[in-house]
């Protein structure tokens, strides 16, 4: 959450500074703004709100010079004012400094730091830094950095300048993600790629407590204790424009509809026909799956959800018992493992704080850790023993949906991995699965083709306050990732139940018109729901049906089905989601709200 940029080259940094932070919103958009050195003095313009409040000042007061730093922010300490606003300056407005992350001690250090004179403006944590960077100034700004983070305790990716050494950037970063740019003559430091990808494709990213500092030098990499380190440059190959709308309306849209193509490319090389699954960055050996004596895979938010299809296709094709965990709750239930103990931890992100957390807690007591993660170099690829990427490519609505559904494969590759090795099942049943997955991209183009009967229905019950998924097994898995999608975009209460875990409570809700989303897509369980659905629409529930091409019985017992084309039951959750993605994002339409940014939530999460 939050994040940052900089520039330092001979162009006027305002523009790409903002440029930079329009692609760095996901990150959270409480407030912005930019500071740059003019003419040997420090400028600041900052607000809260959108980015827009941020480019609508600037258009009347513009802030000339060529280096500055940026921010967009996700309140965490303090609420979004213009004072809590970022960058944050010394009370001389000579250094300034943006910051993402968390610093833990900044009671600690503000109660210091008055004590020495220092006076605070705002509410933040973050304000310490450019103190505490000012009490150790002495001229060099490099050296006062550095002894700063040495009292800093928590997270930060940090950019600072100062109006005393106007020609230099520094920046830092510790469990935080931060890249540096490399142009020509020019360079960027930013939270995330996307940021400077306009400019170019050649950057570096940095680790835990590696410095950049950028001067009419050049570029100096350096470790803590300042001693200066080669790293080697990462080439960017996806494409800018991936990054961009691309034609449609928003984000989420556009992203709904490159879920085929995301499923397509998560697979290749990996699923392939008549030959055993090799996974490259996955180390495991044979003998090391054998031993496992349990999973754990642990997650936030959707990818929790990918998790609940994860444990369900681990046990049953691998017979691995798998336990689930939401990430901010695993650390504290002093959960048993050992070295043969697997823990997946499931990122579209991979620095989400809570799940990053679960991974370090894990590797602490022995046990292996494996990433599923969509973003390369991410914390967690870099701390877990092994990475399974989802070539989803970048993810930028807030509500995930392609990420998901690669993550949904992935979980798929990996049981078929482990049973491939364990030999739970037979050349033949895993030929079998690895057919019917490589099906899933035209599947999923069919139900993109039938968007219509999804848009038709929100048009109808958009104003309904509460709503209710229901499914059995993989569709209970469905059912609440379903209505968390609804949740986010729309702010439409909903809860997902196992369909038959409603009469024993949530039956008492059905009444005359409560809205009901039924999944029936599996076909093990197919009657049991429809007995379900009619215990229910007897008692006045309206239940809009999703179920698989065929099974036309359903529709005496239902206000209305949608037909999805039909599948092996446990894939059924990479097809059966797409509708529910859709439902949600009309929905949200409907209601008039902002699709790619609902409101109180950032798309990478990294405080816990
Ligand atoms: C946030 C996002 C969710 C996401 C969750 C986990 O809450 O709003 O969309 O599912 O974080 O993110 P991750 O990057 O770890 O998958």
């Amino acid at each position: 959450m939050c994040g940052i940029v900089g520039y330092f080259g001979s162009k006027q940094a305002s523009p790409i500074l903002v440029e930079g932070l329009s692609k760095l919103e996901y990150r959270g958009y409480d407030s912005a703004g930019i500071a740059i050195i003019n003419e040997g003095h420090l400028k600041v313009t900052k607000c809260k709100g959108r980015l827009a409040n941020l480019e609508a000042q600037l258009l009347e007061e513009p802030l000339m010079g060529n280096v500055g730093i940026g921010h967009t922010r996700w309140a965490t300490h303090g609420k979004p004012s213009d004072e809590n606003s970022h960058p944050h300056t010394n009370e001389k407005e000579t250094i300034s400094v943006v910051h993402n992350g968390i610093i833990e001690n900044y009671i600690h250090l503000r109660e210091w730091l008055m004590s020495k004179g220092y006076k605070f403006t705002s509410e933040t944590d973050s304000e310490v830094i450019p103190h505490l960077i000012d009490f150790y100034y002495n001229g060099d700004i490099v050296d006062a950095v550095m002894k700063a983070i040495t009292k800093m305790e928590g997270s930060y990716a940090i950019a600072v300048i100062t109006s005393d050494e106007p020609d230099k950037l520094v920046a830092v970063r510790k469990d935080s993600p931060l890249i540096v740019g490399l142009g020509k003559d020019e360079f960027y430091v930013a939270s995330d790629i996307p940021a400077v990808l306009n400019h170019t494709r050649e950057v570096y990213l940095l680790e835990d407590k590696e410095f950049v500092v950028i001067s009419s030098d050049g570029i100096k990499l350096l470790d803590a204790e300042g001693e200066t380190i080669n790293k080697e440059i990462f080439h960017v190959t996806w494409d800018a424009e991936a990054a961009e709308k691309g034609g449609y309306e928003h984000f989420m849209l556009k992203e709904i509809h490159e879920q085929p193509k995301a499923i397509r490319d998560t697979m290749t090389s990996r699923i392939v026909l008549g030959e055993p699954i090799t996974l490259d960055d996955i180390n495991i050996t044979k003998e090391q799956i054998k031993n496992l004596n349990k999973i754990y895979i642990v997650a936030c938010g959707t990818a929790y959800h990918a998790g609940v299809v994860g444990k369900y296709v681990i046990e049953k094709l691998a017979r691995i018992p798998v336990e689930l965990d939401i990430a901010s709750e695993f650390k504290y239930r002093d959960p048993i493992m050992d070295k043969n103990t697997l823990m997946i931890v499931i990122s579209q992100s991979g620095e989400t704080a809570d799940t990053m957390s679960a991974l370090r807690l894990a590797k602490s007591k022995g046990a292996r850790v494996i990433a599923v993660t969509n973003v390369v170099g991410s914390a967690a690829s870099r701390e877990a023993d092994d990475v399974l990427y989802t070539w989803a490519g970048p993810e930028i609505a807030v509500a995930s949906t392609k990420a998901y559904v690669t993550q949904l494969i992935a979980m798929y590759i990996i049981a078929l991995f482990f049973a491939q090795s364990k030999e739970t099942l037979s050349n033949e049943e895993i030929e079998e699965i690895k057919i019917a997955m490589m099906e899933l991209p035209e599947k999923a183009e069919e139900v993109l083709k039938n968007k219509e009967t999804v848009q038709k229905f929100t048009a109808k019950t958009y104003m309904h306050k509460d709503m209710f998924f229901i499914g059995r097994g993989l569709d209970y898995a469905v059912a609440m990732e379903g209505s968390l999608k609804l949740k986010e975009i729309s702010y439409i209460h909903s809860d997902a139940y196992a369909a038959g875990e409603l009469k024993h409570g949530p039956i008492a809700l059905m009444e005359e018109g409560t809205i009901v989303i039924a999944l029936a897509t599996q076909e093990a369980v197919f009657d049991k729901t429809v007995s379900n659905i009619k215990e229910i629409t007897t008692r006045g529930a309206k239940v809009f049906a999703f179920a698989p091409v065929g099974h036309t019985e359903i529709e005496k017992s239902v206000f209305s089905v949608t037909y999805i084309p039909k599948v092996m039951d446990i894939l059924a959750p990479v097809i059966s989601v797409i509708p529910l993605q859709l439902l949600s994002y009309y929905m949200a339409i409907q209601k008039g709200c902002d699709v790619d940014k609902p409101r109180n939530l950032a798309k990478s999460v990294t405080v816990e």
